[in-house]
């Protein structure tokens, strides 16, 4: 070997430590003490906590612990600021965004260090991704609230915004959040995570130098509980939370009846899938990128390396040659790839899921060499000889180990992709494009990135499917989450529905009825399962027909029926929007005969009903190829091509008034945006949807896309929400009832719409339009690259 050539072999980086000077002198600035920042000022400091620095163990302030009286304070400031700040102009508000920007640009690398100090992740991230990515997330929102009002007529803030971040983004979550919120016009109260309170504190300053009104942006410091006394305030008036899936569902739970908004953004186990065919060094270079930014702590962390049987070992070997080049060290040296963990705390989970994962089998691979014993640092780890159900594979670790298996074709490479709860991101590499783009739309997952890995931007949202969260930060979906349409607040209480009739009658009474109308499912007419029927009343409770009383079984035959008719979501829109037409089409040449159902179990005239009814549908119909997606261009060599897809099997239980609208109103847009649906037609009023039965037969409608339950709308409800099969669910009736739907719907974090006992006027055309279809879809960003 020449000279040169072993110079290159045994060349050592030097040390390259960035200095924390200015950093500290800003901590001394504050004599290392914080109290919350409220109405624009600081409160003297409470009973406090440490904030430490994970890659030393040295403490760098006092934090306060907030209780629910500052809690309550900040609110009430942030109430009292929302008049004043709502009411300025978009471009007021944007010249606002637009300083902070600035003044996080100028300040960068102070806050990209505190950044460091503070959480442990190295400031070559720090600096080059969390801070620009803040400072382009302010500037991209100062440009929507200067757009606002012609991009989202009649919306209005939600009012105060509560938000509660993590710890692996402190700076850049916190932006994510307060950017739309003050864009849209609402005033905040923030949580910072407790590990990670600093640069929050920091930006709070630069909230006071920009001059930004008092009560508009408030940092309450704390814990778990103050977190909670922030989402159980009664004058909040949405939340948005990121953070585990588990803090996630509680969080759901408690807002539930509650008219709060709420958008989730928690965990993943995002799969990151290497063809063949993929150019393979740049697979490891992405692959480094996936797992071991920010030690793995990261949501959507390519966590899984799903990699083609042909090419395992090969790659393998390429990622253990790569992972033996990896610095673990002092995160404020420029040269270290890999920095602390957040907190012991967090090492200690880490290493627990590991023994668990390794006693179920799992064999672990980390490279030579050593790392500092002093601070919490662990090596990048690689877990292989694991089966789909080992805790590594299905739990969110959060730390610097992935977790590899291999697969024969790309049909088990979706399949094992989508075997998971978590829905945030998934990536995939192949250099065919026909394979790459084939397979991107088959993963369930929010984000997708093809030929690349963990790329975000301001303009692109950025959210999950499933256990991972609803609602999206960024693009034009995130910042339609800030805002809600302006007619709700005239909402009045739904008139009380005329119970069906608790006259205690002879079940042989009904006898004479030679016709029980049954239910519809999977494209066959179904009797109940119970065995029993429901009689069906007039206006004068005079008996008019009897519909089969479902239960439980009935709603999961619906579901199974319902998923499997999913193809329903890929055919093309052209052709269901060709049946929703045909749907139309013959509805109305059977109009009398509807009329006159409407009019039996209703009293009124059911003509105009079933004008609109067939309105609707022609309207939806028109909808079904033009609500579609945008190509984003972020500052990257890619675009985003945000695709809506539907939602999959969404339950639907109507109003208990207008037998027929009430439910085509709901079914409409579900059906024209491709999902399956499982009705529960008005309980009062439900022979207008047995007879539609005929009309779907008529129309070419797939079997399975429809199908209908009779029965008690409330028990049936229950039972939708608390089906794991059902991805969303929307249900018109009273409001205890609407709170139990969304506490119910816990368990797979499925997306619902309530009334909650208030009055939708479902023929107002206000609903023919993106109302329902926005609650129908979720939007997929799907990453290409592009372009020089
Ligand atoms: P966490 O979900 O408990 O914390 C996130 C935030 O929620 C913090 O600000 C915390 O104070 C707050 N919080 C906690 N309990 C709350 C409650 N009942 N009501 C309101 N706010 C509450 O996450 P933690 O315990 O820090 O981390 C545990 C695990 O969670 C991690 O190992 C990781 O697997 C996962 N995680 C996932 C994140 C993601 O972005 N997907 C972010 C943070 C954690
Ligand atoms: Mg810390």
């Amino acid at each position: 070997m020449n000279k040169i050539a072993q110079i290159f072999e045994t060349l050592e980086y030097g040390p390259a430590p960035e200095t924390p000077d200015q950093a500290n002198a800003w901590l001394d600035s504050k004599n290392r003490v914080f109290g919350h920042f409220i109405n624009g000022a600081w409160t003297a400091p409470g009973k406090t906590f440490p904030s430490t620095n994970p890659a030393n163990g040295e403490k760098l302030a006092e934090i306060t612990d907030g209780t629910s009286a500052d809690v309550d304070l900040a609110v009430k400031a942030a109430r009292t600021a929302f008049p004043l700040w709502s009411g300025l102009s978009g471009y007021e508000r944007g010249k606002f965004l637009y300083s902070i920007a600035r003044m996080i640009q100028k300040h960068s690398r102070l806050f990209a260090v505190l950044e460091t100090m503070d959480n442990g992740k190295p400031i070559r991230e720090s600096r080059d991704v969390d801070i620009p990515l803040v400072a382009r997330h302010f500037y991209h929102h100062a440009g929507w609230a200067t757009h606002l009002e012609r991009e989202f007529p009649d919306h209005v803030p939600y009012g105060v915004c509560g938000q509660i971040i993590p710890w692996n983004f402190p700076l850049l979550m916190l932006a994510w959040k307060i950017a739309p919120a003050l864009a849209a016009g609402n005033t905040v109260v923030l949580k910072p995570a407790e590990f990670t309170s600093l640069t929050a504190l920091l930006f709070a300053e630069i909230c006071e130098r920009v001059g930004l009104p008092k009560g508009v942006v408030n940092i309450v410091t704390g814990e778990g509980d103050t977190g909670a006394a922030l989402v159980n305030h009664s004058d909040v008036d949405k939340i948005a939370f990121t953070g585990s899936t588990e803090v996630g569902k509680i969080i759901r739970a408690a807002t539930a009846g509650s008219g709060k908004g709420l958008s989730l953004e928690l965990g993943g186990k995002s799969p990151y899938i290497v063809f063949e065919d993929a150019d393979l060094d740049s697979a490891v270079e992405g692959l480094v990128e996936a797992i071991w930014f920010n030690q793995g702590q990261v949501c959507c962390a390519g966590s899984r390396l799903l990699v083609q049987e042909s090419i395992e070992e090969r790659f393998i070997a390429k990622v253990k040659k790569r992972m033996a080049n990896l610095r673990v060290g002092d995160p404020l040296d420029k040269s270290v790839d890999i920095g602390a963990l957040v907190a012991p705390v967090q090492v200690e989970r880490i290493r627990d899921l590991m023994k668990k994962g390794v006693a179920e089998g799992a064999v672990v691979y980390e490279p030579d060499g050593a790392v500092p014993s002093n601070g919490c640092f662990l090596k990048p780890a690689l877990v292989t000889n694991v089966s789909p159900a080992n805790t590594l594979v299905a739990e969110e670790i959060f730390g610097p180990v992935l977790v590899a298996m291999s697969f024969r074709t790309p049909e088990e490479a979706v399949a094992l992709a989508n075997n998971t709860r978590y829905g945030l991101a998934a990536t995939l590499w192949s250099e065919n494009i026909n394979l790459a783009l084939d397979i991107a739309p088959k993963l369930k997952a929010g984000v997708i990135w093809i030929n690349g890995t963990n790329q975000f931007d301001a303009a692109v949202g950025f959210g999950g499917y499933k256990e991972s969260g609803y609602g999206r930060e960024g693009g034009r979906e995130g910042m339609g989450a800030y805002l809600k349409p302006k007619w709700e607040k005239d909402l009045k209480p739904a008139p009380a529905a005329k119970s069906v009739s608790a006259k205690a009658t002879n079940p042989l009474d009904a006898g004479h009825l030679d016709q029980t109308a049954k239910m519809y499912i999977g494209g066959k007419q179904a009797r109940p399962d119970s065995g029993y029927n429901r009689p069906v009343h007039g206006p004068k409770d005079d008996l008019v027909g009897e519909v089969g009383d479902g239960n439980r079984k009935d709603i999961r035959n619906a579901v199974e029926a319902a998923r499997a008719a999913l193809g329903w979501g890929t055919t093309a829109a052209h052709s269901r929007a060709q049946v929703l037409y045909f749907l139309a089409e013959n509805l109305d040449y059977r109009r009398d005969e509807f009329a006159a159902r409407i009019k039996a179990q209703t009293g009124e005239d059911g003509s105009r009903e079933v004008a609109q009814s067939v309105e609707r549908l022609f309207a939806f119909a028109g909808w079904a190829d033009k609500y579609d997606g945008a190509v984003h261009n972020p500052p990257m060599r890619a675009v985003a091509a945000a695709m809506v897809e539907p939602l999959g099997v969404i339950g639907i239980v109507a109003p208990p008034s207008r037998p027929l609208l009430g439910s085509i109103a709901l079914i409409a847009p579900a059906l024209a945006m491709g999902n399956a649906v499982v009705l529960v037609p008005s309980d009062r009023s439900p022979l207008s949807m047995t007879d539609f039965y005929q009309v779907l037969e008529t129309s070419d409608m797939p079997s399975g896309v429809v199908n209908i339950v009779t029965g008690e709308s409330v028990g049936l409800a229950k039972t939708l929400a608390e089906h794991d099969g059902v991805d969303g669910l929307w249900f018109a009736g009273p409001a205890e009832a609407s709170a139990m739907v969304e506490k119910a719907s816990v368990g797979n974090l499925k997306q619902t719409w309530t009334s909650r006992g208030l009055y939708y006027d479902l023929a107002d055309p206000r609903f023919a339009g993106d109302y329902f279809l926005s609650k129908a879809t979720q939007v997929k960003n799907v990453w290409i690259p592009y372009g020089a």
